[in-house]
């Protein structure tokens, strides 16, 4: 064995020590850092769930639904969107101003044109709505609005915002009622999506904690899942339906979809006349396509989410996105819209003339129920059914094999000459 000095040996319980030191340094230093992670992690969620908090007070202090006959002039306001939005916003408002002349010409009602909603003028100013155009559609009782285009993660696009979202939010837009029929199927399906809360509430707050952990949040709030269920709840009572779903994952989403589900069953008790059932949201999508159990649904109820995917499918059994439009319904204001995207690429192919209005008219058709118009809502509804599914004189194949988007409008027009 090596024969150290006195020295060499000091040298080397000097050296272990500093080690040692070192080695605790460097614990003491990762536990700070840890520490200051979640820090950081903690503050971001405090202020998300500050937020969340004012909302909740915003709900309870929450007037009435606004009386669309007390007042003067109702205003709607026409946002064109980006694709193919501006071709089919403008065409369902052409059809619109048809059937609303004469409340036009009295000052009932008028139109208003909201510019300034593209992706472009979004990047420009960094928000998901630019202020002005904000300052423009609070200005209006009823938004028509055109699609959006969503910048996604990873697609080279900022990080803002979907301007449906924002604008949902913004208007505290609570209800996305999306109806869904096929007679000759037996499918009449209306889905109540919550529409502010769930996924959707924070969805663009979520963080990467670190470089390996990422969260997002879903939210549920009593007054956010009371609102809604009132409203499917009415809406089923006043039309006649004997039955609601509700459909969550509260088996694994325990605490947010179940408090979902315990507030909708309280509202549930006071329409004993309605029955109640509860589907997994994973179920739901395959009884959805089972022939014999589909034509059993009346009325769903879901939170945010799970509204979106079951409405897109639901949809696709009726043709597709592309005839589905929807009501998006708050206590001050209304927004009615397609429930699909801006098809970008029909724009870049050049096809954007042979796009299909029927979604932006079948919100039309809510929008006229909306503010009263129940009569003119059931003729406008009962052109698109002639024009889409009985006489079927044009069809829209989405090319220049089908009609244009105008030959369809003129169409609708034609035929709602027809049934005046
Ligand atoms: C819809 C759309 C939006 C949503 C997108 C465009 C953000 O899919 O209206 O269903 O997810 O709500
Ligand atoms: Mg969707």
């Amino acid at each position: 064995m090596e024969n150290k000095s006195f020295k060499d040996k000091v040298t080397d319980v000097l050296s272990d020590f500093g080690k040692a030191v070192n080695a605790e340094v460097e614990k003491v230093n990762d536990f700070a850092k840890q520490e200051k992670i979640l820090f950081d992690a903690c503050e971001k969620f405090k202020k998300i769930l500050k937020d969340q908090l004012v909302r909740v007070e915003d709900m309870k202090a929450q007037g009435d639904f606004v009386d669309y006959a007390a007042l003067d002039t109702i205003r709607i306001g026409v946002c064109g969107g980006d694709g193919i939005g501006p071709i089919i916003s403008a065409e369902a408002r052409r059809v619109l101003e048809f059937m609303l002349a004469d409340l036009v010409e009295s000052g009932k009602v008028e139109f208003v044109n909201i510019e300034g909603l593209t992706i472009e003028n979004r990047i420009a100013v960094g928000k998901a709505i630019p202020d002005d155009v904000m300052e423009a559609l609070k200005s209006c009782h009823i938004i028509l609005k055109g699609p959006t285009t969503t910048p996604q993660k990873g697609s080279g696009m900022p990080n803002i915002e979907s301007a449906n979202v924002a604008m949902r939010k913004a208007l505290d837009l609570f209800a996305n009622i999306r109806p869904v029929k096929v007679p000759e199927e037996g499918i009449n399906w209306t889905i109540f999506r919550e529409n502010t809360e769930g996924g959707y509430a924070v969805g663009s707050s979520g963080f990467n904690v670190t470089e390996d952990l990422a969260v997002d949040f879903t939210i549920t709030t009593t007054q956010g899942s009371d609102r809604i269920a009132r409203l499917a709840y009415d809406y089923a009572r006043k039309n006649g339906f004997t039955r609601v779903s509700l459909v969550t994952k509260a088996n694994v989403i325990k605490t947010t979809d179940g408090n979902f589900l315990e507030d909708c069953h309280k509202v549930a008790d006071l329409y004993p006349e309605i029955t109640t059932d509860e589907w997994y949201a994973d179920i739901m999508t395959a009884k959805l396509v089972d022939q014999k159990r589909r034509r059993d649904f009346q009325v769903l109820l879901l939170p945010n989410l799970y509204g979106d995917i079951i409405s897109d499918e639901a949809a696709e059994f009726q043709g597709g996105v592309g005839t589905a439009g929807c009501a998006n319904i708050g206590k001050k204001y209304a927004m009615f819209e397609a429930i699909h995207g801006s098809a970008p690429r029909m724009i870049k192919d050049g096809r954007g003339q042979y796009a299909d209005p029927c979604s932006m008219l079948r919100a039309c058709v809510m929008l006229l129920s909306h503010i009263g118009l129940q009569d003119r809502a059931d003729k406008l509804e009962r052109a698109l059914d002639i024009c889409s599914f009985e006489e079927k004189k044009l069809v829209i194949t989405g090319r220049d094999t089908g009609a244009t988007c105008e030959d369809f409008g003129n169409y609708v027009m034609e035929t709602l000459k027809s049934l005046m």
